[in-house]
């Protein structure tokens, strides 16, 4: 963990409402990626060394982006790079303007290093985070490292209106990302989850091929899985999927899977409802990524998250087999510095075993 935000940041944020201390850190990290100076600043502090790969057909100067929901206006993309992410994911952007559900929603489990969160994609709608995103572009403020955009499905919208609502937002943003998710898989949009389930599938990924065939560039669309999906389930999704043209996985995200915590202020935040997040997940997040990558052969690139908080966590995933990792709880609980400390970890773990670069560690588990 970084001297600044140890002394000042943590111990000043854990005394506040957890969504409260979220928003003062985008806020700060808004500013701070606005001007030349405040992004210098913030890379002499945080920046990372390169490990570079190539997935999608992308280069990306290590593995490591930050997770979905984190950046949910992208307001601060021109920050996380100097944060030492070599990509990030905004959003989940849905086609409608959306409040979420009634705060208090996101809630900390300090000794657990967990999140619980039901904030129900809170959003400004596709077309205000594009207008955003347009004036970003015109100041000379986009970021060079790959933008990824997270779509879910707007709650006034039902299952069967998801292919048009998915695909509308899909369109909107095209021109301001390299590559897309289709988040299907939050606990806290009701029924959002059966849009994994077969039928729903197809036809939101159909709706979503009608405007890719449109365009004349290619951007990966990859589709974001739950862990708390039966294997054989989630394997049948998986099949649609490649079979409809998806070009990634993203596993995992929160589940709504409890244990019971030994440490009273985590039994009470574990009873909260909503999405679990964090060292918990890691165990599941890891499975998937497993099963993943042995039952598409090792053709599809996934994209690790789930408890990645240390570089042994980040090394597991990548043995696994993912391509790339990101994290969010970690960022909570370690502060920035943690992205640096994990490439700095990976590039040592490279060296000792041999490898030419970090892609020949993508899935060495099973070779
Ligand atoms: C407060 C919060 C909001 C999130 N919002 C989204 C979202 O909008 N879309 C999405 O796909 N995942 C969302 N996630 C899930 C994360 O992207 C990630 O999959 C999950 O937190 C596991 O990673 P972690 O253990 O590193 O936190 C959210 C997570 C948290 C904690």
């Amino acid at each position: 963990m970084g001297l600044p935000y140890r002394v000042f940041g943590k111990p000043m944020l854990r005394l506040i409402d957890s969504e409260k201390a979220h928003s003062i850190s985008v806020a700060a990290l808004t500013n701070f990626g606005q001007n030349s100076i405040g992004r210098r600043v913030l890379e002499s502090l945080y920046q990372a060394p390169e490990l570079q790969t190539k997935v999608f057909g992308m280069d990306f100067n290590h593995p490591l982006g930050l997770a979905a929901g984190f950046d949910k206006k992208a307001q601060a993309l021109s920050a996380w790079p100097c944060l030492g992410f070599s990509w990030m994911e905004y959003g989940g952007i849905t086609r409608y303007p959306q409040d979420g559900n009634p705060k208090p929603r996101m809630f900390r489990a300090n000794k657990e290093n967990a999140l619980i969160n039901r904030m129900g994609f809170n959003n400004p709608g596709a077309l205000a985070v594009r207008d955003s995103l347009v004036e970003r572009k015109s100041k000379g403020l986009w970021p060079n490292n790959p933008i990824a955009a997270n779509i879910g499905r707007s709650k006034k919208v039902s299952n069967d209106d998801a292919p048009a609502d998915y695909s509308a937002t899909l369109d909107i943003l095209w021109d301001y990302s390299d590559l897309f998710v289709l988040n299907i898989s939050s606990p806290n949009t009701p029924g959002l989850r059966e849009l994994q389930e077969e039928d729903h599938l197809s036809k939101v990924l159909d709706a979503c091929n009608i405007i890719r065939d449109r365009k004349h560039d290619f951007k990966p669309v990859l589709l974001k899985f739950s862990p708390d999906m039966e294997d054989d389930v989630l394997l049948k999704s998986v099949e649609i999927a490649i079979s409809s043209g998806v070009n990634g996985f993203v596993a995992t995200n929160t589940t709504v899977s409890r244990y019971t915590p030994k440490n009273s202020q985590s039994r009470s935040v574990f009873a909260q409802k909503g999405g679990l997040s964090g060292r918990p997940l890691k165990a599941r997040s890891l499975e998937v990524v497993n099963l993943l990558y042995e039952y598409t052969d090792s053709k599809i690139p996934i994209v690790g998250v789930g408890g990645i908080d240390s570089v042994d966590s980040a090394w597991d995933m990548i043995n696994s087999g993912a391509s790339l990792i990101q994290l969010y709880s970690a960022l909570v609980f370690q502060g920035p510095s943690i992205t640096s400390h994990i490439i700095k970890g990976l590039n040592k773990k490279v060296k000792q075993n041999n490898f030419s670069s970090i892609q020949e560690a993508v899935g060495y588990y099973h070779k």
